[in-house]
């Protein structure tokens, strides 16, 4: 069985996803969520699924590196095969990503390479963008630029508001990340698309 941590920092619709994906003959189990922020909605979701959790404050720490050393030794507890980073908002420096190099995955709620980093729905309706979508890539020390691992596409209406457009992204977001998380606990690699 593999062990999967995930890292949150909000609602965890997708940490919901993952984790009600990882049962019956899935290869993956969830051994912890942790989030960095205090109250973040999704550490109820996963206490009422008997999820272990975990709250590592990052405001509580001197600088990034402090902070991410206390991430790795919580991890370490829990000896985790893959993290999954599930709207986790802090950037990792390469101290982390080569720490737990190969095994981390990330979703990103753009069509990488498009659209690293912040505001992603805004800029793709700023573009006139006819598809929107998300991205789970092996994460490295270059902000979402990793590997790719699996993408889902769907299309922007004309009267889109970022919030209508992220959304429906959302939607392919649930579906996406577990597909993505049972290949890569079974060793496929290949990229998929939806
Ligand atoms: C998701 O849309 C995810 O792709 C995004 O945050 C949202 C979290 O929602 N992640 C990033 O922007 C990472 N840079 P959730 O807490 O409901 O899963």
């Amino acid at each position: 069985m593999k062990r999967v941590a995930i890292l949150i920092s909000g609602g965890g619709s997708n940490m919901v996803a993952l984790a009600d994906s990882m049962v019956g003959d899935h290869p993956g189990r969830p051994v912890l969520v942790l989030s960095n922020v205090a109250g973040a909605g999704g550490l109820a979701k996963a206490e009422d699924r008997g999820i272990e959790t975990a709250v590592l404050a990052h405001r509580d720490f001197g600088d990034r590196r402090e902070f991410e050393r206390a991430l790795s030794a919580r991890l370490e507890k829990v000896a985790p095969d893959v993290i999954c980073l599930a709207g986790f908002m802090r950037m990792l420096t390469p101290e982390f990503t080569d720490r737990w190099a190969g095994r981390i995955l990330n979703i990103h709620p753009s069509l990488l390479p498009k659209y690293p980093g912040l505001n992603t729905h805004a800029r793709a309706l700023e573009a006139g963008d006819t598809h929107a979508g998300a991205t789970v890539h092996l994460v490295t020390g270059d902000l979402d630029a990793g590997p790719i691992l699996g993408q889902a596409r769907v299309p922007v209406r004309a009267d889109d508001t970022v919030e209508t457009l992220a959304a429906r992204v959302l939607i392919g977001e649930h579906a996406l990340y577990p597909a993505v998380l049972a290949r890569f606990v079974r060793g496929e690699v290949a990229p998929l698309s939806m």
